[in-house]
């Protein structure tokens, strides 16, 4: 069983590594319902019980799935979800640019914090929500109204701790000031390290989790991505795309060598790495394959030395990705 941290100083104990269920919309390749179930199932039997979603995965169909696979055994759960970003079409938001060749519509206004609330309290069929965050910060609605409203559903015991995504050290220091976060989700892995510069010294001064999104590089660190299809969405992402994937394949192949050296898996050196990183790192690797989730759970057993930190930090090194990304 993967031992527990706490979610923030003053939060509830959770798996330190957790389960990422967007990529069961197909995202990255295709998906199928009974199997998704399976694997969420094999999440909480290993303790990967922090079970990630969002009412924008699937146009909701998400959140159904991950209630589906919780009823009978939410005491087992920690459940986490998002909204903000606009999915359904009858709603008004605000353009955020992505960088990616699309934008995302988010609402951070108080009256679609209330409504988004209901929707997936009802989706995932549950009474209360252990984690809830804001996706994206709604660029135009002032962060203290998004959480004020989210505080509300704290207070009325829908929902259990608060949350952010995807926001800078300055969106979450005024948020802590109106109610306390207890996590922050934002992209961080080998090939993503910008967290560190500034967000992270900020949340670790606030006493706030990290939890690492796209632990995996959305697949690219577990070695195993050669291509994409036409339909992937990693197709939008600079780092996959023309000759980038080939470039990165060929620079992170030292890193791939130390695993094979250690006799670990690239996806398990990748989320151990991670995991030593401090504490307050808690990593959501996504797969569809239940046999993977017991492959990424064991990267939680694996002992790293300061050296061999040291060596990983060398040669997957800040930087050394091609191709811009995502916030
Ligand atoms: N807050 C945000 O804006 C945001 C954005 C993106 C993601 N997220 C969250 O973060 C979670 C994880 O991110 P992610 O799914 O984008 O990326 P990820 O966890 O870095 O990578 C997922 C990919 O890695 C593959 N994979 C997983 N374990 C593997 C293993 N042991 N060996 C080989 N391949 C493996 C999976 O393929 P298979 O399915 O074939 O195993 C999948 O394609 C999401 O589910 C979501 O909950 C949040």
């Amino acid at each position: 069983m993967i031992e527990k941290r706490k979610l923030g100083t003053n939060g509830p104990d959770v798996g330190s590594l957790g389960y990422g269920a967007m990529v069961l919309e197909g995202y990255y390749g295709g998906s199928d319902d009974e199997q998704a179930v399976g694997t969420i199932h094999r999440a909480l039997d290993v303790g990967m019980n922090m079970i990630d979603t969002a009412d924008a995965y699937g146009n909701g169909h998400n959140e159904i799935l991950v209630g589906r696979a919780i009823a009978g055994r939410r005491q087992q759960a920690f459940v986490a979800t998002k909204f903000g970003i606009v999915f359904d079409e009858r709603e008004t938001g605000t353009e955020l640019p992505t960088g990616w060749g699309f934008s995302l519509k988010i609402n951070g206004r108080p009256s679609y914090v209330r409504k988004a609330l209901d929707s997936s309290l009802k989706r995932l069929a549950v009474d209360v929500i252990d984690l809830w965050y804001a996706h994206f910060v709604d660029p135009a609605t002032p962060i203290e109204e998004t959480v004020g409203a989210m505080a509300e559903a704290v207070r009325a015991g829908k929902v259990r701790s608060l949350g952010l995504s995807n926001a800078s050290a300055e969106q979450v220091r005024r948020a802590h000031g109106v109610h306390p976060i207890a996590a922050v989700q934002f992209e961080y892995s080998l090939w993503r390290r910008e967290a560190e510069a500034e967000l992270l010294p900020t949340l670790r001064e606030l006493g706030i989790a990290l939890v690492g999104w796209s632990p995996l590089g959305s697949g690219f660190l577990a070695d195993t991505v050669t291509s994409l299809d036409p339909g992937d969405f990693r197709q939008n992402n600079p780092r996959f795309s023309g000759q980038n994937l080939a470039s990165n394949r060929d620079r992170f192949r030292p890193f791939i060598r130390v695993a094979k050296e250690l006799g670990v898996t690239p996806a398990q050196l990748a989320l151990a790495w991670l995991l030593h990183q401090g504490q307050d790192i808690f990593p959501i690797p996504g797969t569809r394959r239940a046999e993977r989730v017991e492959e990424n759970a064991k990267a939680a057993d694996i002992h790293l030395t300061p050296e061999l930190l040291k060596r990983i930090n060398e040669l997957a090194r800040p930087g050394l990705a091609e191709g811009a990304t995502l916030v």
